[in-house]
């Protein structure tokens, strides 16, 4: 029995079998059903997102023995042959192999035949920002009056090499990234049809290893079950795409947010020991703090949390609840690293030096907040040498407000200073640490400096 890629299996034959996409459908079904059709269209997106499956799902459409029709009956000649690639008057060129003027002189001079037994001739030119300049300016004149019974319809990965007077000439749809949400259900529609046993936890990491291409997330199926079989978890996916799984990223979650250094760690080295580098791992790890803190911040919004299985959504809430101004934390300092990562010639200690940051995130935070106090305190004017031969009259009222009724229910000394701050004494004290924090700062700067001379 030949293996036929799920990719290929599965490529939708209507309008209603592709997933997302709705805008691009609903104005091509509307061109159609409004005998609005135009002559050429240019299909942008990134790779595996439905622009050739769209293109010939259209070429069926128009040209169906029943249609035009939004709803083609695949079961005409026309229809079939589209659904197998041979149609005589349905013409797909790739355009990364057929780059040069002598491709587009030819397809011009095919051009001026009517088609042979279809409605219109309808020419498919993938990846068509590979043409040359050249072709590109035989083609414009094409473009321009082709007969009526011709349609183009362009695919490309990259639009903004397409030149400017191709484009005006075109009708452009942008077809966007598929979510995480419509690839786990296809897929989960898939194991279904193939008797494939897969957890929820598993097809969630697949279809987010895919960055919202389809056919990429299908291919990254079929790896995972020629090498796990028809029934797999969502360790097995990590190990064959050698990606951490999300169990790693929760635990590790845990143990920063509880500052448990050693934990958080030992999460980093056991993914290193399982092959995965640090550079998937801590952009990973970047990631799901993204979606983390959405799940936190907007626990009931549907989408918020598609990421993740419900289990380890709970587990999740449990762990970051009440701590979300942490996490946002957690994700600065890990998009910072996994930046760094990409360029580092030592990419594993941008990561472990991240990891012990965070870890001590909490400390660290404490150490703001001393010197934050300690910094306020010195830009209140401080006292005179005179202030401090002069005892404080002792009022007994240690308010700060300074408008409080004084417990000894005296009246307010009139020559008390207007913020009465806590104990002179101790403000003295204050301000000789800042004084010396600052002066010992001073002392490296100037250290270092003549060291650099
Ligand atoms: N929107 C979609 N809905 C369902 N399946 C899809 C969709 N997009 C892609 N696929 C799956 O991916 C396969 C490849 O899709 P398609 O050839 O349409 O991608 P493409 O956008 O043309 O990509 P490329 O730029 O690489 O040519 C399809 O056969 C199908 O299995
Ligand atoms: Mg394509
Ligand atoms: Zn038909």
């Amino acid at each position: 029995m030949s293996f036929l890629a799920t990719a290929r299996k599965y490529r939708p034959q209507s309008f209603e079998e592709l997933v997302g996409q709705e805008h691009v459908v609903r104005a091509l079904r509307n061109a159609i059903t409004t005998g609005r059709v135009g002559h050429a269209y240019l299909f942008s997106g990134t790779r595996g997102v439905g622009k050739t499956t769209v293109a010939r799902i259209f070429a069926k459409a128009l040209n169906c023995e029943k249609g035009p029709t939004p709803t083609p009956c695949q079961e005409c000649a026309s229809c079939k042959e589209i659904t197998a690639g041979n149609a005589i008057d349905v013409k797909e060129i790739d355009g990364a192999s057929n780059r040069g003027i002598d491709a587009i002189r030819s397809l011009r001079e095919t051009i001026t035949y009517p088609p042979a037994r279809d409605r219109f001739k309808i020419y498919i030119i993938d990846e068509v920002h590979m043409l040359t300049q050249e072709a590109f300016n035989a083609l414009l004149k094409t473009l321009e009056e082709p007969p009526p019974y011709v349609k183009f319809i362009f695919a490309t990965t990259e639009p903004q090499k397409v030149p400017e007077t191709i484009m005006s000439r075109v009708q452009r749809f942008d077809f966007t990234r598929l979510s995480v949400g419509q690839i786990v259900e296809q897929l989960q529609q898939i194991t279904r049809d193939q008797s494939v046993e897969a957890t929820d936890e598993a097809l969630r990491l697949i279809a987010l290893q895919a960055e919202g291409s389809m056919r990429d997330a299908e291919s990254l199926m079929d790896q995972v079950i020629s090498f796990a079989g028809a029934s797999f978890t969502e360790q097995q996916v990590g190990e064959v795409l050698r990606v951490a799984d999300r169990s790693y990223y929760i635990n590790l979650f845990g143990a920063l947010l509880h500052e448990n250094a050693a934990t958080a760690m030992r999460v980093f080295n056991k993914a290193k020991g399982h092959g995965i580098s640090p550079r998937s791992f801590v952009k990973g790890f970047a990631t799901f703090l993204s979606q983390a803190l959405s799940l936190l911040l907007l626990p009931d919004e549907p989408d918020s949390g598609v990421a993740f299985s419900d289990v380890q959504k709970r587990s999740i809430l449990a762990k970051g609840a009440g701590r979300t101004a942490q996490v946002l934390l957690l994700l600065d300092i890990f998009v910072e690293a996994a930046d760094k990562a990409v360029s580092s010639s030592y990419p594993d200690l941008v990561v472990l030096a991240a990891v012990a940051r965070a870890s001590l995130l909490g400390s660290l935070a404490d150490i703001d907040t001393i010197i934050h106090k300690l910094q306020g305190l010195e830009s209140r004017p401080v006292m005179s040498l005179s202030d401090r031969s002069q005892p404080e009259p002792v009022t007994g009222n240690t308010s700060t407000t300074g408008n409080s009724s004084p417990p000894t229910g005296r009246p307010h000394q009139a020559q008390a200073t207007t913020r009465p701050a806590p104990d002179k004494g101790l403000r003295l004290q204050q301000h000789n640490v800042v004084s010396h924090i600052v002066s010992t700062l001073d002392a490296q700067v100037i250290r270092v400096e003549t060291e650099g001379d």
